[in-house]
């Protein structure tokens, strides 16, 4: 059984879409092999991580760097799992009301240190809501639970 971990920060009815978007996607693939934790970025340990196959993470960009939740998350679970999580998979979504960068650099330096692997290009929802984010946010959930289900990743 493989386990995809979902951390992420949704303090928004449009970030709660998104992040209900990328739940159901996982869910609906009726995977076998597969279980889905999704946990806040507060609620997310060092043992979730430990325990995960694959993470999505998920974040809003707040004055240009990611949310101090997610921040926080990583502040906590980086020496626990420095040395035991080397190579995992991981996707990145970013919901950015105007820019994106800073957070992409941030979130990407700090998984670099970490040495996770990024199975899927970081996906930065970024602008005023569009009804397309939630697709996108469904396909790339549903990639990265397949590829596990099947063992690509
Ligand atoms: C205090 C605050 C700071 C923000 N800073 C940024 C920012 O630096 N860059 C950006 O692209 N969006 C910024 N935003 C917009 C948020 O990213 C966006 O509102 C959030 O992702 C929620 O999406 P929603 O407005 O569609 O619910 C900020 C929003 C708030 C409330």
């Amino acid at each position: 059984m493989k386990t995809l971990l979902i951390v992420s920060h949704a303090p928004s009815p449009n970030t709660l879409r998104l992040k209900s978007a990328m739940e159901q996607a996982v869910l609906s693939l009726a995977c076998d092999n597969l279980s889905l934790v999704s946990v806040t970025a507060f609620e997310a340990s060092s043992e979730h991580v430990n325990q995960c196959d694959a993470i999505i993470l998920f974040t809003p960009e707040n004055l240009g760097y990611m949310s101090g939740a997610l921040k926080d998350f990583f502040d906590r679970i980086y020496y626990p799992c420095l040395e035991s999580k080397q190579g995992l998979p991981m996707a990145l979504v970013v919901r950015a009301g105007h820019d994106g960068t800073g957070t992409v650099r941030a979130v990407t330096s700090i998984c670099n240190g970490l040495k996770w692997t990024l199975a899927q290009p970081i996906l930065v929802c970024k602008g005023d809501w569009q009804e397309e984010f939630e697709a996108q946010c469904t396909e790339l959930a549903s990639t990265i639970a397949a590829s596990l289900d099947c063992g690509i990743i």
